[in-house]
């Protein structure tokens, strides 16, 4: 069954890269970025991966911790890396789970038997300090995700989820934010005291608090 948001992200265990881990453990009070690639020894996974190596300081700086997944063996991530770096400059510095049983990949339905029926497609999840889903995005095998998207959105449920704000269309941290519809304009007013501009009842915009 498709997991949905606010769903507690399915606990498992499973081997990585860094050796067995239980996942909620392993996971801690953190926030997670879990995603799948759908096969070792291909070229956009090859880049996707190396990219998101790269992000490692910008994951932290988030608290967030990331995790991979294919159904391939730990053994065939470990063999893989080596052409990553090669290739990308860098290796992978997150655990990747091999899951040549498709445990973890059928627990979070990430393959989709229409797509393929062996491999899975990619998934990203983004589960919160609560363990629960915050986010869930499917790309096809053939289109490359963008990681400085899956921080970008972290940075809106990290801030949304502090703040009674909502973020725009191509926000940025940074940017100016919405106050929640759910919000009076009293209640408003203590928490924005310099203001807002109110385009409608509805629509209104304040600094990033
Ligand atoms: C790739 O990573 O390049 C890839 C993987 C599976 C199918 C198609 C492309």
């Amino acid at each position: 069954m498709a997991i949905r948001l606010g769903d507690v992200a399915p606990d498992f265990t499973a081997d990585t890269t860094e050796g067995p881990i239980s996942f909620h453990e392993w996971k801690g009070d953190s926030w997670a970025v879990l995603f799948s690639h759908p096969k070792d020894f291909t070229p956009v996974c090859t880049t996707e991966l190396g990219y998101t190596a790269r992000l490692a300081e910008e994951f932290a700086a988030r608290n967030v911790k990331v995790i991979g997944l294919s159904c391939d063996t730990v053994e065939d991530h470990a063999a893989w890396s080596q052409d990553i770096e090669d290739t990308q400059g860098i290796r992978p510095n997150f655990p990747m789970i091999g899951d040549a049983d498709r445990a973890v990949a059928d627990l979070y339905d990430m393959i989709h038997p229409n797509a393929s029926d062996t491999m899975t497609v990619r998934s990203v999840f983004v589960i919160g300090p609560d363990n629960t889903v915050k986010l869930t995005i499917t790309y096809p095998a053939s289109t490359g995700r963008n990681f400085d998207e899956v921080l970008r959105v972290i940075d809106s449920l990290q801030l949304t989820a502090a703040k009674k704000v909502a973020t725009p269309v191509n926000w940025n941290n940074g940017d100016d934010v919405i106050i929640v519809p759910a919000l009076s304009n009293e209640e408003a007013a203590e928490l924005f005291p310099g203001g807002w501009d109110e385009q409608k009842p509805y629509l209104r915009v304040v600094s990033q608090p």
